[in-house]
């Protein structure tokens, strides 16, 4: 009896951890749902309003332009242009979105994570040294120098960043599975805060000089 109970437990436990593992976005519950703004006329709520599926049009589902590439005259050298639910409404509980990302010879993407999704990494012009940081203690650094067709995963929740270090400007297609995977860029984010964290606890963090602090802050 006891035997059977904590069977049924394992397995409803096992059940969670499965669904766990695969829930990021909620699953579709229907064919489409195209996010919509307005709530009048909408159906069903599941992170955006949806359309009335039978108004939707191929419009909803189409995004052109990311044949053009970016601007990457900036401190970096590099642009994304991300195409999230809020550009592309069909996609709307779908799990996924994509990116178009520039980079200028020299030219970076500086070291950030998404906290919703993990990233599959296409090249398709170029030579890019790309990596990521596996979490606490071990801090593993894996990285690789990717050329045209080849492909990189970058798991959740993980400091990954591209460097672009060919000789011509590159070009990368980033897929990843969150209509909104959200981009939290380390030093933006830690010295770019609005309101500014206190310099001193930063310095300590860090094992820095407040100055060098104050200097990152007024850089960011
Ligand atoms: C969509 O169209 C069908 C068939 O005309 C209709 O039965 C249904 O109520 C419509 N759904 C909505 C949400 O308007
Ligand atoms: C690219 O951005 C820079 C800096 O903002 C700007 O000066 C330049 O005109 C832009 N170039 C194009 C082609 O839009």
């Amino acid at each position: 009896m006891k035997k059977g109970v904590s069977f049924l437990v394992t397995v409803a436990l096992m059940a969670l951890a499965s669904f766990l593992a695969s829930a990021y976005d909620p699953s579709p519950l229907q064919d489409t749902c195209v996010a919509v703004d307005d709530p009048k006329n909408a159906v069903f709520v599941n992170g955006k309003f949806c359309k009335n599926p039978n108004l939707t049009v191929a419009e909803d589902f189409l995004y052109q332009g990311l044949n053009i590439p970016g601007n990457t005259s900036n401190y970096v050298g590099s642009i994304v242009n991300l195409i999230t639910v809020d550009q592309l409404p069909g996609e709307n509980t779908l799990g996924m979105s994509l990116a178009r990302i520039d980079y200028e010879p020299n030219g970076q993407n500086p070291p950030h994570f998404h906290p919703r999704a993990s990233e599959i990494f296409t090249v398709l012009e170029g030579k890019l040294l790309v990596g990521f940081v596996t979490s606490n203690p071990e801090h593993r650094f894996i990285s690789k120098v990717l050329n045209k067709g080849d492909i990189f995963v970058f798991p959740l929740g993980l400091i990954h960043f591209q460097f672009n270090i060919g000789h011509t400007n590159a070009v990368a297609i980033a897929t990843l599975n969150s209509q909104n995977p959200g981009v939290i860029t380390i030093a933006n984010a830690v010295f770019g805060s609005n309101p500014p964290i206190n310099p001193d606890f930063l310095a300590r963090a860090f094992q820095l000089d407040r100055k060098v602090v104050e200097y990152l802050q007024a850089r960011f």
